[in-house]
């Protein structure tokens, strides 16, 4: 396990963002942590990568106690912030040399941070930050979080405000550099399906764990398949399934009488409004 957490508590004054939560990531796997506005997805990102105190609890980051070595954790990690960190005045690839110099085990700055484009895919290093769009961001802030290759790589929340296509060109790149590199990688978003490409995921509400498990398991658990049945006499008839194959006898049995038949899978948002009581608002 590469990341560990037990009974993690953070308040913020009265505010309590975060309320005991544990759970473990395995190294290598892509991990989503889902979550409304407001649910604890950040907080939990910052306690993780030393950002911020927790208030109570443990976590481990590849067996390290975050507070007692939290300089170390910080060499293990690659951290993309909800809010982009990089210069707009300077070029992508000036960002990534200023940001590897920073790093004392970085003996060639200038091939980190052409290495970094190679691996992100990024043929506009020459051009200025402020002037890319969301998606073009969003791939030069990964790369700023690839100059030391991390062990893990915290992501909060990659593709919000993306368009779907540019959406699913992120999540081709996250998966490749958690596949080539075995790197762990850890994070945040509101879209269900997308989670539903990863490892694992928790379901956050409040502060508190609603659920976890893989995909699967929780589109078994929370989520019904529904069956809906127009009759030649126009009458509609909508019916919950524990899985698809319920249907069969019903079907077989009123066959003469169906004009139509259709049967609409569960989602993970389902599974997600059923835990959640819905998506107060997207940011
Ligand atoms: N610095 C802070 N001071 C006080 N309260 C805070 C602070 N940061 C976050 N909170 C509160 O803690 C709770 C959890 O916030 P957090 O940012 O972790 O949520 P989130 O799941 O990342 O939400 P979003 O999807 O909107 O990014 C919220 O109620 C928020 O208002
Ligand atoms: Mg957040």
């Amino acid at each position: 396990m590469i990341i560990e957490v037990e009974n993690l508590v953070k308040n913020y004054g009265e505010v309590n963002a975060v309320n005991g939560i544990s759970f473990t990531v395995n190294e290598g796997a892509l991990f989503s942590f889902l979550g409304t506005n407001g649910a604890g997805k950040s907080t939990t990102i910052n306690v993780l990568t030393t950002l911020i105190k927790k208030t109570s609890g443990n976590v481990f980051i590849d067996g390290i106690n975050i507070e007692k070595s939290p300089e170390k954790i910080r060499k293990l990690i690659g951290i993309v912030f909800q809010d982009s960190v990089l210069d707009g005045n300077l070029t992508v690839y000036e960002n990534l040399c200023v940001r590897a110099s920073l790093y004392p085990e970085i003996a060639d700055i200038k091939s980190t941070a052409k290495h970094a484009l190679k691996l992100t895919g990024i043929d506009y290093g020459n051009r200025r930050y402020k002037t890319l769009s969301g998606g073009q961001r969003r791939r030069a802030d990964i790369a700023r979080a690839l100059l030391h290759t991390p062990k893990i790589l915290f992501l909060d929340e990659p593709t919000t405000g993306l368009d779907p296509k540019t959406r699913g060109d992120i999540w081709e790149l996250i998966r490749n550099l958690q596949k080539t590199n075995n790197t762990t990688v850890f994070l945040t978003t509101h879209y269900m399906e997308e989670a539903a490409d990863s490892d694992n995921i928790i379901i956050i509400n409040k502060g508190e764990i609603r659920a976890e498990g893989t995909p699967v398991k929780l589109k078994e658990e929370y989520c019904k398949d529904r069956l809906r049945v127009t009759f030649k006499t126009g009458e509609i008839l909508k019916k919950e399934l524990a899985k698809t194959t319920d249907a069969i006898p019903f079907l077989l049995e009123n066959k003469d009488k169906i004009e139509n038949v259709e049967i609409i899978n569960g989602t993970l948002d389902d599974v997600f409004l059923n835990l959640t009581g819905g998506l107060t608002d997207v940011n």
